[in-house]
C-alpha cells in the first residue's frame, strides 16, 4: 500500500494504462480485460487488473494535470514496479490536418513547465516517448485503419488558456495537440527507466472549435485502449 494506492503487493501488472478518469479505468477494464478486479479506490481513483490476451494489466485513473499524474506514476513506478507506462486520453486538436476523433501518438511533450522542473533547472530536458512503444502503436492504428498522427504536443497546466499567443506558436512549431499529462509521465519513464507512451484522442479543436459529443467519445475511447494494449505486447 501508498499513500494514494491501496492495492496490495502483487495485485497491480507490470503494465499499466492512465486514462485520466477514474470511470473511464472501470469502463475499459470492464470491457477489454478478462478477470478485472478493482486494486485501488482511494480517494475514488479507481484501478482495476486483469487479463488481456493472457497478459496482466493494470488500467488505472491518473487524474488530471501533471501533479496528479505524477502522485500515480510515482508510486506506480517506485512502490510496485510499473514498467510500461501508457496514457490513454483526450487532446485539442492544434492543427487543421489532424481531425476531433483523429488518434495522435506524442512522439515528444513539450511544456512550459512540469513537476520536474524543480530538479531539472536550468537543464531543457526533451520528453520522448518509448520507441518501440510508439512505433508498434502506430503499426495497431494503422492496421485498424484509424487516423493516426504521430508527433510532438503540448502538455499544458491549463484547460481553460489565456495565451492565445503562446498556442499560436506552438502551432507555427507543428504541435499537433494539447493536453496535460504526458510531459511528466515521459519524464518519470526517463528518470526510472521505464517505457511510456502516449495515446489520445482528439476530443476538440483549438482552431475550429469542434467538439466530439459526449455519446462519441466511447467508440475512440475503446480505439485507444486496443492500440494501447497491442503497443504494449508487441
Ligand atoms: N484535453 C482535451 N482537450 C484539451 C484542451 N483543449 N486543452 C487541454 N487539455 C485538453
Amino acid at each position: 500500500m501508498t499513500i494514494h494506492i491501496c492495492a496490495k503487493e502483487g495485485e497491480i501488472a507490470e503494465t499499466v494504462l492512465l486514462p485520466g478518469d477514474p470511470y473511464r479505468a472501470r469502463w475499459a477494464a470492464e470491457t477489454f480485460l478478462t478477470d478485472a478486479r478493482l486494486v485501488n479506490e482511494v480517494r475514488g481513483m479507481l484501478g482495476f487488473t486483469g487479463t488481456w490476451k493472457g497478459h496482466p494489466v493494470t488500467i488505472h485513473g491518473s487524474g488530471m494535470g501533471m501533479p496528479s499524474l505524477s502522485i500515480y506514476a510515482n508510486e506506480l513506478i517506485k512502490d510496485y514496479g510499473a514498467k510500461t507506462l501508457i496514457r490513454i486520453g483526450s487532446c485539442g486538436g492544434m492543427q487543421d490536418k489532424v481531425k476531433v476523433r483523429d488518434v495522435i501518438l506524442a512522439m515528444t511533450a513539450s511544456s512550459l513547465s512540469t513537476p520536474s522542473a524543480g530538479i531539472f533547472k536550468e537543464f531543457r530536458f526533451a520528453p520522448s516517448a518509448d520507441y518501440g512503444l510508439l512505433r508498434a502503436a502506430a503499426d495497431a492504428a494503422e492496421n485498424k485503419g484509424v487516423s493516426t498522427h504521430v508527433g510532438g504536443i503540448y502538455s499544458s497546466d491549463v484547460f481553460y488558456d489565456e495565451r492565445p499567443d503562446l498556442n499560436e506558436q506552438m502551432m507555427r512549431h507543428g504541435i499537433l495537440g494539447v493536453e496535460m499529462e504526458a510531459a511528466e509521465l515521459y519524464n518519470l519513464a526517463a528518470r526510472y527507466g521505464r517505457r511510456a507512451l502516449a495515446v489520445l484522442t482528439v476530443s476538440d479543436h483549438l482552431i475550429t472549435g469542434e467538439a466530439l459529443p459526449s455519446d462519441q467519445r466511447e467508440k475512440s475511447f475503446g480505439d485507444m485502449v486496443e492500440i494501447a494494449l497491442e503497443a504494449a505486447f508487441a
